[in-house]
This record gives structure tokens, sequence and C-alpha cells, in this order.
């Protein structure tokens, strides 16, 4: 194992035991088989190194991942342990979902999705079929196997719509929803509560609001803190798309982490929705000063349309409702979480150039920054 993996491990553990969980949370976890799809991506890479730590030697995690977010067809962003099994494999696949059953699951944390907004707008159809038919599929084996639980990645920023007020609490619908993505993610959630209602399955909605940290290599359909990461250590201009007051609320991946594990183990959240965030709002530009300041780059800002679907200039979420069902604690102040995850791009450089994926002939708005 290498120094970066050992480091990232070690960030894990010391989150975990700053967390202090519960003994039987602890004892909940010991021993089980888990399935999380998505496994090598951003935030499903980290989650694998805190289930690895809690179902103990003789539980198991179970990646299915078919590593399209990265360039290379190398499941880097898997640390190799002896309890983590990886199959290279597809949610829409049957053979893959049957070789990934084969292995007793009794929970399924479903983050493979395709990522994200402007993708889902390039490519509507091969969004649909993963985010939708994928889920399906993958709730079908989950009930065929009577998993336990089974929690569902959402999307805060996809699902509320367009004009939101704010803070964001879970009650607010909108149909003004402006991508194929945000369309998946809400319809996603319907078939979850569809599958709890008819077939009893204890399904759970966790909307996640924008992640950051260690774990996200950069590229076209990324989110904007390891993209801006990224030019920045290349001495690059930081686009801005839009006037730079827009605010998202940012959250540390691990406190999403926190958010999962909790989800998967509290009955209080089954057949629940809520919103895991940082209860934290953070403007872009004061993000992309940061990310100049911490990396030393002299670029100048520049300002470019806002992008048609992005039609949410300011994101704040309400995290009352997941403090209450499953005592979500965000733990990492948005300074020092964003500290790791520049530490993150230092010790790994080289391997997240040969990663990032910037094809030629990009459609998204970094086109021109590349
Ligand atoms: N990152 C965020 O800010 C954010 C915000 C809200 C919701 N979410 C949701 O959280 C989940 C994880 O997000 P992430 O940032 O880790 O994304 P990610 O793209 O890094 O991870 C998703 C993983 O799914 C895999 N994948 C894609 N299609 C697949 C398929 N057909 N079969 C198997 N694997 C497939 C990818 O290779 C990737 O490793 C996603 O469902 C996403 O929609 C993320």
């Amino acid at each position: 194992m290498n120094t970066s993996n050992e480091k990232r491990i070690q960030w894990v553990h010391e989150y975990l035991l700053n967390l202090k969980l519960e003994n039987a949370l602890k004892q909940y976890y010991m021993g089980r088989k888990i399935l999380v799809t998505g496994g090598a991506g951003a935030i499903g890479s980290n989650l694998v190194l805190a289930l690895a730590e809690l179902v103990g030697p003789d539980g198991r995690v179970v990646i299915l991942d078919n590593l399209s977010s990265i360039k290379e067809k190398n499941p880097w962003n898997v640390v190799p342990l002896g309890n983590v099994m990886f199959v290279e494999g597809d949610v829409r696949d049957d053979v893959d979902l049957k070789r990934v059953f084969k292995e007793d699951i009794t929970h399924v944390f479903h983050l493979a999705a395709f990522f994200a907004n402007q993708n889902s707008v390039d490519y509507p159809e091969i969004s649909a079929e993963v985010d939708i038919i994928g889920l399906i599929r993958l709730l079908e084996y989950s009930r065929l196997a009577r998993v336990e639980k089974f929690v569902y990645a959402s999307s805060g920023c996809a699902i509320y719509g367009s004009y939101p007020q704010l803070p964001l609490k879970e009650d607010f619908i909108s149909m003004h929803l402006t991508t194929p993505y945000q369309i998946n993610k809400m319809t996603g959630e319907m078939y979850c509560n569809f599958y709890a209602h008819h077939y009893d399955m204890r399904t759970i909605n966790c909307r996640f609001f924008n992640s950051y940290g260690p774990g996200e290599v950069p590229g076209q359909y990324r989110n904007v803190i390891p993209n801006f990461i990224y030019w920045a250590m290349h001495g690059q201009v930081l686009p801005i798309t839009g006037t730079g007051e827009e605010t998202r609320d940012f959250a540390y991946v691990l406190d999403l982490v926190q958010g999962l594990i909790k989800s998967g183990y509290y009955q209080e959240a089954v057949g629940e929705n809520f919103n895991l965030a940082s209860g934290r709002e953070i403007s872009i530009l004061d993000m992309a000063k940061l990310v100049n300041e911490a990396t030393g780059n002299k670029a100048e800002l520049t300002y470019k349309p806002r992008r048609k679907w992005d039609t949410k200039p300011r994101l704040l979420a309400s995290i009352e409702k997941a403090e209450k069902l499953i005592r979500y604690r965000p733990m990492v102040k948005f300074e020092d979480g964003f500290k790791k995850n520049v530490e993150w791009f230092r010790d790994n450089w080289d391997v997240i150039v040969k990663m990032a994926d910037f094809p030629p002939g990009m459609s998204s708005a970094v086109r021109d920054n590349t």
C-alpha cells in the first residue's frame, strides 16, 4: 500500500474516532456484507473505507463500479483492503448484478450514477438508462435478496428546482427541474418510495449537497472545487460561470459518509428523505479566492455566462431533519476540509493528472479553460 493510501485510511479512521459512534451502531455493522455501487467514485471510495472498518474482518464490502467517471480504466481510487472486493461492472447488467448478489448482500448503498447535470444534458438517454433503469434493476435484485436496508444517493442540489426558499427543507417540492440528471434523481426517490410502499423494502433517500474532499478526480463533468484546484495547480485562470456571488452548501465528503452510515443504521430513517449538507453557505468567489491562495495561483479570475440549466443562485440546506432522525452532525469546517482536499491533490498529483478527464471537444462551460 502506498503512503497516500495509508494517509487516506488514517483520515477516515480519525474521522470515525472523532465521531464517537455509539456501540450499538458498531455492533450493527460488524460482519455485514455491504454492496456499494459507485464505490470507486468520489464519495463511494470514502464510504468504502469507513464501511471496511465497521464491518470488520468477518464482513465484506463489495464494490460494483464500471469506472466510467475517470479517463483511465484503473480502480486507483479503491484502496486494496482484505475485506473489500472490487467488481468492475455495470448496474444495468444482469450478469454483473448476479455476480455481486452471490455475496449474500445485507445492505445496499446505491451511489453509482451518470454524474451529473452537464453530462446528462449531453447524453440524456444514457443518463436515464443508468440512473433510472439501473436503479430499478438494482432495487429488484435487492428485493429478491431481501436486503435489510437500501440507501439511495439522491441530490439536494438537483431535486429542489429553481428559486426555492432557503434554507431548503425536505417538504419543498418543485416540478421546475432543469436537467435530465435532476429529473432522474427525483424519479429515483419515487422508485425507492414505490419499493418501500409496495414491497415493504426499507429504503432511505439521502439528499446530498455539493460534495468536496479527497477522492474526487477533476474532469469536464465534475464539481467546481476539484476542477478549480486542478486548474489553479496548473497556474490557469479560474472560470466563474455567473457573478461569483452565487452560493453553495459545500459538504465535506466524510460528513456525507457519516450521514450514509447513520442512515443505514437508524430505524427512524427508513422510508424517509432528508438533506445531508453542511448547513453553511459559501460564495463561489470566496471559494475561488481560497483556491488561488492555497495553491499560490497568480492567474486572474474570469467570468462567463451562467449555464442555462444553472438556475439556483443560492443553495443552503436545512439539516434539521437529519439531525433529528439520524443524529447527523457535520464535523468538518469548510476551511479544514478544503486544506485536506488540497493536500490530497498534492499527494496524488501525478495520478490525478493522468485520470483527469478533459477531452478535446468537450461541450460544457469548461471548454475554453483547457
Ligand atoms: N458529488 C456530489 O456533489 C453529489 C451531490 C449530490 C448527489 N450526489 C450523488 O452521489 C453519488 C456519488 O457521487 P460521486 O460524486 O461520488 O460521483 P462519482 O461519479 O465520483 O461516482 C459514481 C461512480 O459510479 C460509477 N458508475 C457510473 N455509472 C455506472 C454504471 N452504469 N454502473 C456501475 N457504476 C457506474 C462511476 O464509475 C463512479 O465511480 C451519485 O449518485 C451522485 O449523483 C453527488
